[in-house]
Parts: C-alpha cells; structure tokens; sequence
C-alpha cells in the first residue's frame, strides 16, 4: 500500500514543489492549508503536472489550528506520515505583528502534533530555517552551531524545534526530521508552478523578477560595503525542486529506526552574492536590471551558506541544481505567469 503523507501548507511555494515530488515518487498526498498565503491554482496545477498520479492529492483548506477539523481528517483517513511547511515566513511583517507570527507558527505546530499523538502518528518532518542561526561567526553553519533567531518570526522556529525534540525525548516512539532550509528560489522547470508572493516581495529573487517585468523600476541593493568578495551579502540560494527532493529523501530517512530527532540544513552548500545574483538573473532572462545602491538593511548579516556534508551523509541528498539554473527557471515561470496564479494556464 503506498503510504499516506499529509503535507501542512502544500499549496505554497516550497510546499507545492514538494507536494510534486511526493506524488512522482509513488506516496499519496492530503494538503491542508488555509490559503492564507497561497491560491488553490496551485494544487490544480501540482494535480496536473503530477499526470497519472494525479489523482492521488486530496486537498482541505482549513487553518491548523481548528482542532476539531483536523482531528475529522485524522479520523476519516489514515495518515502515515506528516510534513509540517505551514507557517508565515515574512520577517518584516513579524516584527510588527509577533503575536500573530507566535500564535500561527507555534499554536499550530502544537495542534498539529496533539492530533498526531491522539492518532498515534509519530512520523514528521517539520520545516525550519537557516534564520535559527542568527548571523554565525563562522561558515559554513553546521547543525551544531548554536542557535541565535533574531526576529520574531526567527524565533518560532527553535521554539518548534525544541518543542519536537521534548516530544521524541518523552515518547521514543516519535521519530522527527527538522529541515533547516537556506534560501529557495526558482520555480519548477515546467513554468507551471512557481513562488507567488502577496504584495511587495521581501526577498531578492521574487522582488527582482518583478523588476525584470517591468513591475517596479529598479532593485534596491542593501549595501555594498560589506567585507566580501564585491561588497555585497552571500546567501546559500537553494532550487525549489532540489529542496522538495529533500523532503523525499528525509521521509525515506524517517523509516530508520534509530532516527530520534535529527536535523538537516537543506542548503546548496555555496555563497553567492546579491550581485552576482542580479548577473546570474540578467544573464538567464536578456533584461537588464535596473539597481539602486543604498545601505544595509536592518538585521541583515554578511555571511550565510549551509554545510551540507550530513545532509549528504546521512539523507543522500544534495542539491545539484546551479545558480544559472535558478535564474532560468525562475524567468520561464515569471514569463508564463506574469500575475502569478491570478495569470490564466500557461
Ligand atoms: P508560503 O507562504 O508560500 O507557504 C506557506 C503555506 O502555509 C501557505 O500556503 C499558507 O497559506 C499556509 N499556512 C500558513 N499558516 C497556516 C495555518 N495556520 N493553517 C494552514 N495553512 C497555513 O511559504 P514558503 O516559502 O513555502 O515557506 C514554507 C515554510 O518554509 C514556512 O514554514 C517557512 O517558515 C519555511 N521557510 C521558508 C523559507 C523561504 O525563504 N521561503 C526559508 C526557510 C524556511
Ligand atoms: C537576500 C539578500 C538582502 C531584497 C530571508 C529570511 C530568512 C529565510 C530566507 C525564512 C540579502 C539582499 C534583498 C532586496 C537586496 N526565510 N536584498 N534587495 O534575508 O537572506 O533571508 O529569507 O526562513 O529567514 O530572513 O533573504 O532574499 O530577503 O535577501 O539587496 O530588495 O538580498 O540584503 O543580502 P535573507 P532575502
């Protein structure tokens, strides 16, 4: 019997791509997401490029933390695993709402986990983020260095984090990945599914697209006098399809028995500056962007890349797509979709 995996916000950027890549490796997949920041075109869309296996997504849109909704799921079907990616993800935005950002990101993880135990589901994968490392002193960051979230939305994160650790540390029986992503971006390469960010973008790939499309005039680059190769911020940028291939990896991880609770940077494992970044980006797409130099952003560290040496190790996983392809198939899917999902079917 193929295993059930239920994926918590699968209609959003990294949970789409994944969502994919489970059914094209033979799981059957329910998403639950409360489109909060996300559109239902998405999961049409997975359900269409995922062909004859298709038919195997189920979606429910409802919150996480509508206890009584989701015990009904875990009631109706039998679940064998989860992927918890549900969570908002903008730094700026939980700097001025921490509540709401405490609230989603935590009170649903709790949720979630209670309604597992009651259900005697103790298979998970939970996302985290490279943002649990604050700026690290040195690089690449390893899994045990330690952890310093300087924002509230940063902060959730090893919140969550510990909480699964008490879990497994209380109950044996729970066997727990935590998936430390660094920064994705691209799109899958079919143009057909991509990132759809609500209002001004945050990040440096959905806002420079939009600038490649003529939607706002010029990128803001956030200082260039940092200590590095031309001034400008590293960042490990990571494929989304590489990272979704990693959440297959980590559930076949998740069938070791001695599995406890282990964590994993997903990452590429390599630097690239905001700059080369925007020659990468110029070159894939023939559009010159437009810059304008100003200074650093509030929080913003220097250095950040991933190891990537027990991710390989022990998930036999590692990310194989380049910058250059980023950029292309970030370009094919801002191309098909200038409006995103609001855009008719490519
Ligand atoms: P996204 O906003 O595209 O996807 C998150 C999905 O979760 C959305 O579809 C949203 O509607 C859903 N959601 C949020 N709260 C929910 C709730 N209470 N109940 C049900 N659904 C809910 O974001 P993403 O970029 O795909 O990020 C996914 C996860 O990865 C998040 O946990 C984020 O913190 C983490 N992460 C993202 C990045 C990044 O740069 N994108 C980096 C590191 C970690
Ligand atoms: C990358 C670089 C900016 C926009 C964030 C979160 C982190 C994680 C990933 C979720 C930086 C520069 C950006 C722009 C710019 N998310 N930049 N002009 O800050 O590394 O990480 O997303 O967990 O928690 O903090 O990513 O894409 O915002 O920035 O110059 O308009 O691009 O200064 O150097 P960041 P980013």
């Amino acid at each position: 019997m193929p295993e059930n995996i239920l994926v918590t916000g699968g209609a959003g950027f990294i949970g789409s791509h994944t969502v994919l890549e489970l059914l094209l490796a033979g799981y059957h997949v329910v998403v639950v997401d409360n489109l909060n920041n996300s559109s239902g075109a998405s999961i049409r869309r997975v359900k269409e490029l995922a062909g004859e296996h298709g038919d195997n997504l189920h979606f429910h849109e409802l919150d996480l933390r509508d206890k009584p909704a989701l015990q009904k799921l875990f009631t109706g079907t039998k679940i064998d695993s989860v992927i918890h990616i549900a969570g908002l993800k903008s730094v700026g935005e939980s700097m001025e709402k921490p509540l709401m950002y405490y609230n989603n990101n935590i009170i649903g993880a709790i949720t979630l986990l209670e309604v597992m135990d009651a259900h005697g589901c103790k298979s998970l994968i939970v996302s985290s983020s490279a943002t649990v490392y604050g700026w690290p002193k040195e690089v690449p960051c390893r899994e045990d260095f330690p952890v310093d979230a300087i924002n509230p939305y940063g902060r959730t994160k090893p919140v969550v984090e510990e909480m699964c650790r008490d879990v497994q540390r209380a109950d044996q029986e729970w066997k727990i990945i935590l998936l430390r992503y660094f920064n994705p971006v691209g799109a899958h390469q079919s143009g057909y599914i991509g990132e759809h960010p609500r209002g001004t973008p945050n990040n440096l790939m959905p806002y420079m697209q939009q600038v490649a499309v003529g939607k706002r005039p010029a990128l803001t680059v956030f200082g260039d006098d940092y200590s590095t190769g031309d001034g400008t911020c590293v960042r490990d940028y990571v494929h989304v399809v590489d990272l979704a291939r990693g959440h297959v990896a980590a559930l076949r991880k998740l069938s070791d028995p001695d599995i406890g609770c282990e964590v994993y940077n997903l990452g590429s494992g390599k630097g690239t500056s905001v700059l080369e970044m925007v020659a990468a980006f110029e070159k894939a797409s023939g559009k010159k962007i437009p810059l304008v130099m100003a200074g650093r952003r509030a929080g913003d560290g220097e250095i950040v890349y991933a190891s990537t040496e027990k991710a390989e190790r022990e998930l036999n996983w590692k990310a194989e797509y380049s910058v250059e392809d980023m950029c292309r198939d970030q370009w094919n899917w801002a191309m098909n979709n200038p409006d995103g999902y609001e855009s008719p079917d490519p």
